[in-house]
């Protein structure tokens, strides 16, 4: 089966720093797939490589079968996106932002789909209110409803559980691995290893722009190893070597 994304040998230096340092990853459809690894490890750099919204220094990073950086506009048509810390405009209401994504993405039934969200995010009563008045959670509950809104292929998101409550991290969990068995995919970037734990059906590890292991969070079990030992087992193997 042709994976959904593929990357080879992918590099990505700023200045004399190298962010990501030749990563060599496939990603099957269907997969609720984690890039875990510390902060600066090179997560948001791939993420960003991966939607277009950064061109490579060297490598490949096909997504849909297609050079992300010979034709980043059409990737971005196909996939749904979540930057990190990124928030909706200023300026306009929720209910406008939507509308305004809605446009983008042509769906002509944006209302009743925007309704649904609203609804299921819990957040109607602040439809109309403009965006730099909301609080981060609900600025991130819009952020989660442009990136589904028009039900993607794929949808790629950084730091998914930033900002939420726990009620609201359960209710995001069980949608991701809902969203993923129609045979849609999800690539996620975290810090955090109990999200991949436990939501996740593959998984990567970064370290300092390199990939130190891949695997499936079954396989861990098996070793009797939570995420955290063994990320910090492979780190610390890292330091020492
Ligand atoms: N725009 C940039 N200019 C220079 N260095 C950057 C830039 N963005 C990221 N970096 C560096 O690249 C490395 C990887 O960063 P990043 O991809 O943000 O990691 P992560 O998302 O895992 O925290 C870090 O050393 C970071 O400081
Ligand atoms: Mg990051």
């Amino acid at each position: 089966m042709t994976p959904i994304i593929q990357t080879t040998d992918l590099k990505k230096l700023y200045g004399d720093v190298t962010a990501v340092d030749g990563i060599t990853l496939s990603v099957e459809k269907g997969a609720l797939f984690g890039l875990l690894g510390p902060n600066g490890s090179g997560k948001t750099t791939m993420i960003k490589m991966l939607t277009g919204q950064i061109r490579q220094t060297s490598g490949s990073a096909l997504v849909l079968s297609r050079e992300v950086s010979s034709d980043p506009i059409w990737v971005r048509q196909q996939v749904g996106i979540i930057p990190e810390q990124e928030t909706p405009p200023s300026f306009l209401t929720a209910m406008e932002y939507l509308n305004l994504v809605g446009s983008l993405r042509k769906l002509p039934d944006l209302r009743s789909r925007a309704d649904w969200w609203f609804d299921f995010l819990d957040f109607a009563d602040k439809k109309n209110v403009l965006c730099k008045d909301l609080s981060r959670g609900t600025r991130q509950k819009l952020m989660f409803t442009q990136a589904f809104i028009h039900q993607p292929e794929l949808a790629l998101i950084d730091e998914p559980l930033i900002n939420f409550d726990p009620i609201m991290q359960r209710k995001i969990k069980d949608y991701l691995a809902e969203y993923v068995r129609s045979g849609r995919t999800i690539f996620i970037s975290t810090h955090i290893l109990s999200i991949a734990e436990e939501i996740c059906s593959g998984f990567a590890i970064l370290h300092k722009g390199r990939l130190l292991h891949t695997g499936t969070p079954q396989e861990l079990s098996r070793e009797e190893m939570n995420l955290d030992e063994f990320f910090l087992h492979l780190v610390g193997r890292e330091k020492d070597a």
